[in-house]
């Protein structure tokens, strides 16, 4: 069953990984879809889209441009004849640097990108919503946001800072018809993490990754991608203001020894 018929979405960072899988899903869901990135990854995604037998365009988009993001909401809108979904997923992960060495630049890029990108997402697209009957917002966080042990103390503050957001958004928006959540992958193979599994695959230690979650294994784009899906449409009218964490159980537990507990 097709539950995006005659949708139309807005996903940033669409030109790979987890923003890309969404795109393509949200397509062969039935939405008509503004695939946007800062790289020309957007051109792939868009030829997958249509290969998928789906619809969408292709722009380039730098999330942390708060004007570049109105005006793309608008061509959104133009283009689209309105807006109904919006992915807000373009993100950097820095790099691994101890919190006390921190570059402050490093500090600003990131939060640039993953905390205020967003914030230029969500406060466009919900303007329109707003104004136009309602909509859904889905924006990515991690389980980086919401303790530590996941990326570096840049990435999971703008992390924790996205959930929050998310929940002062929904009850903001309150009574407007537009819904806002977020979405906590656990490890996803992506161009973010790619060296993680070119690594592990190199040195035949697959087996390693993931092995702390229930599942055993990291997770695929598509598998986010599915999540994004449900909350974009009807079947998650009653679903707002969270944050749901994907990530195999990792998030469930504390941390024990295996073969020692069970
Ligand atoms: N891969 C994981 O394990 C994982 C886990 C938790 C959360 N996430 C989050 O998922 C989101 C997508 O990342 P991914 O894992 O698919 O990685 P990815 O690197 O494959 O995709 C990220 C995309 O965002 C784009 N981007 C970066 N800066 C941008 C900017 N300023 N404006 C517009 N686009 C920009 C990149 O060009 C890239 O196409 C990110 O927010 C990331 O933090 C990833």
């Amino acid at each position: 069953m097709k539950r995006l018929t005659d949708r139309r979405a807005l996903v940033t960072g669409a030109g790979s990984g987890i923003g890309r899988a969404t795109a393509i899903r949200l397509a062969e869901e039935g939405a008509w879809v503004l695939a946007t990135d800062v790289t020309d990854g957007v051109d792939e995604t868009v030829r997958l889209v249509a290969e998928a037998g789906g619809r969408a365009v292709a722009a380039r988009l730098d999330v942390s441009d708060d004007g570049a993001v109105e005006a793309m909401v608008a061509r959104a809108v133009s283009e689209g004849g309105g807006l109904d979904f919006v992915h807000a997923n373009a993100g950097i992960s820095g790099n691994l640097f101890n919190v006390l060495d921190v570059p402050m630049e490093e500090w600003s890029q990131v939060l640039n990108v993953n905390l205020m990108g967003t914030v230029h997402t969500v406060t466009h697209a919900a303007r329109y919503m707003k104004s136009n009957g309602g909509g859904s917002i889905v924006c990515t966080a991690s389980v980086a946001g919401l303790r530590a042990g996941a990326g570096p103390s840049p990435y999971s503050a703008s992390k924790a800072a996205v959930i929050n957001l998310v929940q002062t958004a929904a009850v903001q928006l309150s009574g407007t018809g537009v819904r806002v959540n977020a979405i906590c992958p656990g490890l996803i193979e992506t161009g973010m993490t790619q060296p993680i599994f070119d690594y592990a695959r190199a040195n035949d230690r697959m087996d390693r990754v993931g092995q702390l979650n229930p599942t055993r294994r990291a997770g695929q784009p598509e598998e986010i991608a599915s999540v994004v899906a449900f909350l974009a449409s009807d079947d998650a009218s009653y679903l707002n203001g969270q944050a749901i964490v994907v990530d195999g159980g990792l998030s469930s537990s504390h941390p024990f020894i295996r073969g020692q507990l069970f």
